[in-house]
């Protein structure tokens, strides 16, 4: 039987390329079979956060989106990372035995410093408290976007190090994407919370209709035939339309004349699918922010599950590197 794990930051609020790239997934996945380990990652947050109570909000709001989109939490454990911290104890482990030239190579750390965020030890040593998230629950398949591919090769190169010194004591994981890998963001960078392009998954009303119009388009007119596969626009409403509704719009934009839809126009309707598409989660969202001591005790449950596991394998590699 597989296990599959994944974490997202709770660094904002979650974002329609968390919600394809990856929280999507890990929805769907439960309901094939196998082991589903799913967790907020706040001490990666700490990397970058630097407010507590704006971090503690949007814990919570992370763990909301997820039971909020229909996370089965008889199927799949939900958690905190801070609450296994046996995972940090394995990132030391691990560190010991890892190359500087592994994380030297993380192109996730070189983008972040390039943008301007502190380079400080945490956020180099990042993906090896990722590695420790994988390997402490013996995953063999991690469900992530485009972007920690990398971080998930790196778990592997730090377990094949740790293995090759004290013997078989990690399980070697692999990632797996989900088909949307790189999801755009409203400047058509990807979308990414540091790059101030994105759109929440339950945004809606005259703030949703303000984002959307910041999608970028360019200035020719709907009459004019045009290729959708250049359009920004287009990335965005195939994530939302039914493939027969997407190519009708397609074919009338290949067309142009009179009968073209402008920018605009696509922009409506790029609206009505991300309203529709999110509208009974967001009012289950609601629900479950005003009971949050569910949403506690289901996390409290799922640290419970998870810990059993991260201290088994945190056991199994103590004693094998002399420390127990
Ligand atoms: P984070 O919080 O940046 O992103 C969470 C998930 O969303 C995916 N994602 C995207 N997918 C497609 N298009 C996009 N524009 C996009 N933006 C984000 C990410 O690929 C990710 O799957 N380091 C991780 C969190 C983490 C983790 C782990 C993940 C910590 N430990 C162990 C897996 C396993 C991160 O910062 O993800």
């Amino acid at each position: 039987m597989s296990t599959y794990l994944s974490g997202i930051q709770p660094s904002g609020l979650p974002h329609l390329g968390n919600y394809f790239g990856a929280i999507e997934q890990h929805i769907r996945l439960p309901g094939q079979g196998g082991e589903h380990f799913y967790f907020i990652a706040d001490y990666h947050a700490l990397t970058t956060s630097r407010d507590a109570a704006e971090l503690r909000a949007n814990v919570r709001e992370t763990a909301v989106t997820y039971l909020a989109l229909g996370l089965d939490v008889e199927r799949a454990t939900l958690f905190r990372q801070s609450h296994v911290p046996e995972v940090c104890e394995l990132t030391w482990l691990l560190a010991s035995v890892t190359g500087m030239g592994v994380l030297e190579r993380a192109v996730s750390y070189k983008e972040k410093v390039q943008k301007g965020i502190a380079a400080s030890v945490g956020l180099f040593l990042y993906p090896g408290l990722m590695a420790s998230d994988i390997l402490a629950y013996d995953s063999h398949l991690v469900p992530v976007g485009a972007d920690q591919v990398q971080h998930v090769e790196i778990a592997r190169d730090m377990a094949s190090a740790f293995n090759a010194v004290y013997g078989e004591v990690f399980v070697l994981p692999q990632a797996v994407m989900s088909k949307h890998t790189k999801v755009p963001g409203l400047d058509g960078e990807k979308m990414s919370k540091s790059y101030g392009n994105t759109i929440w998954v339950f945004e809606t009303g005259k703030a949703l209709k303000k984002l959307v119009g910041r999608i970028t388009t360019d200035s020719r007119g709907p009459e004019e035939p045009k290729d959708p596969a250049g359009l920004l626009l287009f990335d965005f409403l195939r994530l939302f339309l039914t493939p027969a509704e997407f190519e009708e719009w397609a074919a009338r934009v290949r067309a142009g004349g009179v009968d073209a839809p402008g920018y605009g126009h696509l922009k409506q309707r790029l609206i009505e699918g991300i309203e529709e598409r999110f509208a009974p989660a967001r009012k289950r969202r609601e629900e479950l922010l005003a009971d949050p001591a569910e949403v506690d005790r289901i996390l409290a449950r799922g640290a419970e599950r998870a810990r059993e596991r991260a201290v088994r394998t945190r056991d199994r590699a103590l004693r094998a590197c002399g420390l127990r």
